[in-house]
């Protein structure tokens, strides 16, 4: 079966905790309010683009418990098909503990689970979807060992690649990881922690964009989102960066943001006429999800979009 997005994915129900301020260690403070929703840097991009309009697959691996259950009926719910979701008893549904504060700003801690049993033998059952795709994504709360053999695959078919690389998980680092890489995401901290250039302006993005040009093997581009201060792409060939700024809007939780510009960024990718075009689209839907709630609750679908702006 045919679809336009095929995301690696790692799933996780999130624990939202709104706060004023975070609290220090040793000490106990009021929260203001409690949400539980479905989230995960892999499945909340495939939620993303299937809300957009993509057909969207998914591989993944859930746990054999409540949360698991819940997360496949959430999949259906959204459109995407689970035919490649894998469901083991070894180990529970990821889950993420998440403290929002008074100014939309988030820490997350991530109990991965499940994710970790996405084995890379897994994957290459699943070849043939991967080929029948025309683009990947994937990221980094899953075995890295799986996120190359995906990489890998899709290549293999001339599948259109995108990794991103979130979170920065550094101590296994492999080259072929960047090597099957067409377009390598990062936030701020990931570019910094990757490229080991601090990023103290504008510039020094294009700085630590090119130095990981330099160093890794990436196809076509690195592309830098920079929360409100907008998203660089820095072009492998031209060696040249551009700038897209983001909207001002008020900020309630940007937890999710950037999965969501990845989601949409891919969605659009296969529809637009340029990487510039599908950048800012994608920062433009980005920028509506830190207005509500939560990461996937927070994603309006394009009937949504439609409605509030008559387009
Ligand atoms: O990027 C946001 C996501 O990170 C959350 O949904 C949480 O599950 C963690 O994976
Ligand atoms: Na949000």
């Amino acid at each position: 079966e045919f679809s336009d997005v095929i995301v690696v994915a790692s799933c996780n129900v999130d624990l939202i905790s709104y706060v004023e301020k975070l609290p220090k260690m040793g000490e106990t403070i009021m929260g203001k309010e409690f949400k539980i929703g479905f989230g995960g840097k892999g499945a909340n991009k495939a939620i993303a683009c299937s809300r957009l309009g993509s057909k969207c697959s998914v591989i993944a691996k859930l746990g054999d418990d409540i949360f698991g259950k819940n997360y496949l009926d959430n999949f259906k719910e959204n459109k995407i098909d689970t035919s490649r979701i894998f469901i083991t008893n070894l180990a529970a549904t990821g889950v993420a503990p998440i403290c929002v504060d008074r100014n939309g700003e988030n820490s997350i801690i991530v109990i991965l689970g499940a994710n970790l049993l996405l084995s890379p033998e897994d994957i290459e059952t699943c070849d043939e979807s991967i080929k029948n795709s025309k683009i990947l994504v994937t990221n980094l709360e899953i075995p890295i060992k799986s996120a190359i053999k995906s990489l890998e695959i899709a290549k293999k078919y001339n599948v259109k690649t995108v990794l991103n690389f979130a979170p920065a998980v550094l101590d296994e680092l492999d080259e072929k990881l960047f090597k099957y890489t067409d377009f390598l995401i990062l936030n701020e901290v990931e570019v910094e922690q990757l490229s080991h250039v601090e990023i103290k302006k504008e510039s020094d993005v294009q700085t630590a964009g090119l130095a990981l040009l330099d160093k890794h093997d990436v196809k076509i581009g690195i592309i830098v989102t920079l929360g409100h201060k907008g998203v660089i792409f820095v072009d492998r060939i031209e060696r040249s960066s551009f700038h897209v700024p983001c909207n001002k809007v008020n900020v309630v939780d940007t937890s999710g943001a950037g999965d969501a510009f990845v989601g949409a960024f891919v969605h659009y990718l296969n529809r637009a006429g340029s990487v510039k075009e599908a950048i800012e689209l994608a920062s433009f839907y980005a920028s509506l999800t830190v207005q509500t709630h939560g990461t996937q609750s927070s994603y309006p679908s394009v009937q949504e979009l439609d409605q509030k702006f008559k387009i």
